[in-house]
């Protein structure tokens, strides 16, 4: 449909599991008078160890079912998603999409003074070179060091943030890096569920290196693209928000507080089957 000058309808916020809340929650700080529906496909997380294929199928069926509200733009907040995924959404749906690899690539362009940018990440976004692509298209000067740390996501999923298991989880990844990378000054956080696990993080980099996300950047890609189209809601518009899991909903609640605190919407349940697609292992 052709977008009016304004337009109530919500937008949606897509993530494999809590990791997309760091997005949702900078959108509801950037734009508070829009109404967001975020869904967390938390039954089949982590979504990046998983084949390319499986992933971009996973997105497609939790995006019918984001479409289905009705939604009048589409955040894919999960860049795995976005790596494997944003080109066959675009190509899927009627409504503009906004994924978090190219804005997190300008934040983490924009940060860096020595043009040595780490990016952490889950196996498949690392796997798609998404990043190093999209931080060359920002710097074509920088370099670019990945690194897959499948042990993440359920780790934040589990609820373990911080503490021993996880700075030791962490520095595993992170120390060999710093040892190799010494020139290294920005950290890119290249996974939603990694900025909840930034303050540990940032106390094994130290302060010579700036830990960033795309949550920022997102936010602002997607307020430009509301003004661009003239399809942000009305001024005095309230906005309710919705956000719904195919997973655990008590499991997502515990570790969604952590994101949202009191401010987290009631969650409910989406079931796989509700999304139209099969249960997986
Ligand atoms: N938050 C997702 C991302 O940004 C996590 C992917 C996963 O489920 O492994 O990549």
């Amino acid at each position: 449909m052709t977008a009016s000058r304004q337009d109530a309808r919500p937008i949606g916020v897509f993530d494999s599991g809590v990791g997309g809340l760091t997005v949702l929650a900078e959108l509801h700080r950037r734009l508070p008078a829009e109404t967001m529906i975020y869904l967390g496909d938390n039954a089949r997380t982590p979504y990046g160890p998983r084949p390319a294929e499986e992933v971009r199928r996973f997105t497609l069926e939790a995006v019918e079912w984001l479409m289905d509200q009705d939604v009048k733009l589409l955040v894919l907040a999960c860049n795995t998603a976005t790596a494997r995924a944003l080109d066959a959404v675009r190509a899927q749906v009627s409504v503009p999409v906004v994924g978090v690899v190219r804005p997190g690539a300008v934040a983490a362009a924009a940060a860096t003074r020595s043009r040595q940018v780490g990016v952490m990440a889950t196996a498949g976004t690392v796997e798609s070179g998404a990043y190093p692509a999209a931080i060359l298209e920002a710097d074509a000067s920088a370099s670019v060091f990945q690194l897959a740390c499948p042990e993440l996501v359920p780790m934040v999923e589990a609820g373990i943030v911080d503490g021993r298991r996880a700075e030791s989880v962490l520095r595993a990844y992170l120390d060999p890096m710093l040892e190799a990378e010494p020139t290294l000054d920005t950290l890119l956080l290249g996974c939603t569920h990694y900025p909840l696990l930034r303050e540990p993080i940032s106390r094994i980099v130290g302060e010579g290196v700036a830990v960033v996300d795309s949550a920022f950047t997102t936010a602002l890609a997607v307020e430009d693209l509301l003004d661009a189209l003239g399809a942000r809601s009305g001024p005095g518009s309230l906005p309710s928000h919705r956000v719904a899991t195919t997973g655990d909903v008590a499991a997502f609640v515990t570790v969604a507080r952590r994101v949202f605190g009191d401010g987290l919407p009631e969650v409910e349940e989406a079931s796989i089957e509700a999304i139209g697609a099969l249960p997986v292992d």
